[in-house]
């Protein structure tokens, strides 16, 4: 149903469209994560719906529809009802797609709604827990050595994990196998079963993994080591100057969905944001929420904005497009 015909229909009802926004939700509310469940993506939207729903009063239904690096899911809410009963909770990809893809099936700047900005997670380089090697710099020459022999597992182009692939394979010059899934939560299930040789991948999917011992860290993708994995290096610190990357989410609506709705909904986030058990389970997994300030619509259009000025010139430099 697109906002005229909510209009249409709240008006034929005797209300408002104020009054439809006044009361909403009135049912439960689907939030689409566009990877598979298990992933980072899905960790975040699953600590944050749930503390959105008890402060919206209505249930968040977390919904994954993977594939074609996030792009699937996306597309889903775009052509959703922008009734505030769908919702998408994407990350960086909302931005590199828009460039990596010739063609998508919406524009990230036209087609949705921003309700704001959710945390930005650092990335880590993880291997299968067999493979015989200790440091940063013994995974970049055992690349090297490797090349195409080398198996590297990635959530598909436009992925965070595809974006960290990239980056990895320009600054060593060195071409590896890279093996697509809908997400990194089954990819993750790969590495450990020694299936797929690497990955780069967020630390909220990783760290629990990372400190047991099913798969091998190297090396984190943010300036400063981080408190909860103190024993792994900087991409700096081991030789990669420079290599910066971490990933910033986000949820959003529908275009067209009333005004009214997304301030709830940006006031939800923001309550989400300070809710106790998301700060701590968020500081257990290697991130922190989103200051208060960028829980905002404002906020979230200025990062995708942004981003996809940061993110072009780099793609376009590497030539890597998905069609
Ligand atoms: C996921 O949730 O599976 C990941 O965020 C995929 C990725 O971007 O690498």
């Amino acid at each position: 149903m697109k906002k005229t015909l909510v209009l249409a229909t709240a008006l034929a009802l005797g209300t408002s469209s104020l009054a439809y926004a006044q009361s909403y939700p009135t049912k439960p509310i689907t939030m689409i994560v566009p990877f598979s469940a298990g992933g980072p993506t899905d960790t975040v939207t699953r600590l944050v719906a749930r503390a959105m729903s008890e402060e919206l009063g209505q249930q968040i239904v977390v919904e994954n529809v993977g594939g074609a690096g996030g792009t699937l899911g996306a597309a889903r809410v775009a052509q959703a009802e922008n009734d505030g009963y769908t919702l998408l909770l994407h990350h960086i990809g909302m931005a590199t797609t828009a460039v990596l893809y010739r063609e998508l099936p919406y524009n990230a700047l036209e087609d949705f709604e921003y309700v704001g900005l959710v945390t930005e997670v650092p990335m880590v380089f993880v291997s299968r827990p067999d493979l015989e090697l200790e440091t940063m710099e013994d995974l970049v020459e055992w690349a090297k050595e490797e090349g195409e022999g080398a198996l590297y597992a990635n959530a598909g182009i436009g992925a965070a994990s595809h974006l960290c692939g990239l980056m990895f394979m320009n600054a060593i010059d060195t071409q590896l196998t890279t093996i697509p899934y809908q997400g990194t939560g089954p990819a993750l299930t790969d590495l450990m079963g020694g299936q797929v040789d690497v990955m780069c991948d967020q630390t909220t999917n990783t760290t629990q993994q990372i400190r047991d011992g099913s798969i091998k860290g190297f090396a984190v993708t943010v300036p400063e080591r981080l408190d909860n994995l103190p024993d792994l290096p900087t991409m700096a610190e081991s030789g990669l100057d420079g290599f910066e990357v971490s990933i910033w989410h986000g949820i959003y609506a529908p275009a067209g969905t009333d005004s009214e709705i997304i301030s709830k909904l940006s006031e939800a986030l923001q309550t989400a944001l300070e809710d106790e058990t998301v700060i701590e389970r968020f500081a257990d997994l290697g991130t922190v929420p989103s200051p208060q300030e960028d829980a905002t619509a404002e906020a979230l259009r200025a990062k995708v904005e942004s981003e996809i000025d940061v993110w072009r010139p780099i793609i376009e430099e590497a030539g890597v497009y998905a069609n």
